[in-house]
């Protein structure tokens, strides 16, 4: 009887089996991602942009309880472009709505798993009630020390890059700062990312290539991923999958391969 018994199979958890093969010890300290696809999403199901949107948050706590389970220390979410102002006023004063909801809704949870929210881009620039309850959020969740979630929110690249100038450029005329005393760490501190390490992966969903003015100077020497998949179906086991590609890179810097992987 024994001989015909049919074993009792587990189902083979996806997650756990892509996160058994990363290599614990070359996960990248920093991960940044284009969220892309919102729209789409919603459209081929003949509901709103909007829905997309809110479909979008339950992505970003994937991608976050992902990065935080394998050991990434910070992720940054490309949420808001300067050039996203420039949408219908509806989506704009939706999107706005959706963040202050959404930070006010998982605060709890955010420190509840030791997770920092921090945000770049022209703060100053968002409705008041948002600029708020970010800085709050901000301000009680200083502390935690687990993972780093930065938000890009009304970022762009070129933004950072004039603000950087300014600021170097007052820095010079007022002598405290000669130009030969310029150099790349300069910046790099001068940037809204100042103190973090470069992100290493990059990852844009929906299945546009470009970098879409996002993080110009950090990713230099980042790896880029690209997903067919629209933010709203963005699970884990993509982060993870990301993660593995990554780890089976040759980064190479300028070397040649010999110089990266000794034989
Ligand atoms: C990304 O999704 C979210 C934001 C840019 C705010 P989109 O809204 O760009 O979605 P698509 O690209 O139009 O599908
Ligand atoms: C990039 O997505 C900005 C964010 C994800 C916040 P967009 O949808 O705005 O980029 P383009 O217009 O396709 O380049
Ligand atoms: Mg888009």
């Amino acid at each position: 009887m024994a001989n015909f018994a049919t074993p009792l199979e587990k189902t083979p958890d996806i997650n756990e089996e892509l996160k058994q093969r990363i290599d614990a010890d070359r996960v990248p300290k920093h991960v940044a991602i284009i969220m892309d696809g919102n729209g789409r999403w919603a459209e081929r199901q003949g509901e709103h942009r909007m829905v997309g949107h809110a479909n979008g948050v339950r992505s970003v706590r994937e991608a976050l309880t992902g990065a935080t389970e394998i050991g990434v220390k910070y992720l940054t979410l490309y949420a808001f472009s300067t050039e996203n102002w420039n949408r219908p006023k509806a989506e704009v004063e939706a999107l706005m709505d959706l963040l202050v909801k959404t930070v006010i809704g998982e605060l709890e949870e955010l420190n509840a798993n030791g997770v920092r929210l921090h945000a770049i881009g022209d703060i100053g620039s968002l409705p008041e009630s948002c600029r708020r309850t970010l800085q709050e959020a901000i301000a009680s969740t200083a502390k935690n020390d687990r993972i780093t979630i930065t938000l890009a929110l009304s970022y762009s690249a070129r933004w950072e890059l004039v603000r950087m100038a300014r600021e170097i450029a007052t820095k010079v005329r007022d002598g405290g700062l000669t130009p030969e005393g310029i150099t790349e760490e300069t910046l790099a501190q001068h940037l809204a990312t100042a103190g973090m390490p470069d992100p290493e992966l990059l990852i844009r969903t929906s299945g546009e290539q470009r970098i879409s003015n996002f993080l110009l100077w950090q990713i230099a020497y980042a790896e880029l991923w690209f997903t067919n998949v629209l933010w709203p179906d963005f699970k884990k086991e993509h982060l993870f999958q990301a993660v593995l590609d990554y780890q089976n890179r040759e980064r190479r810097f300028g070397l040649i391969s010999e110089q990266v992987s000794p034989a």
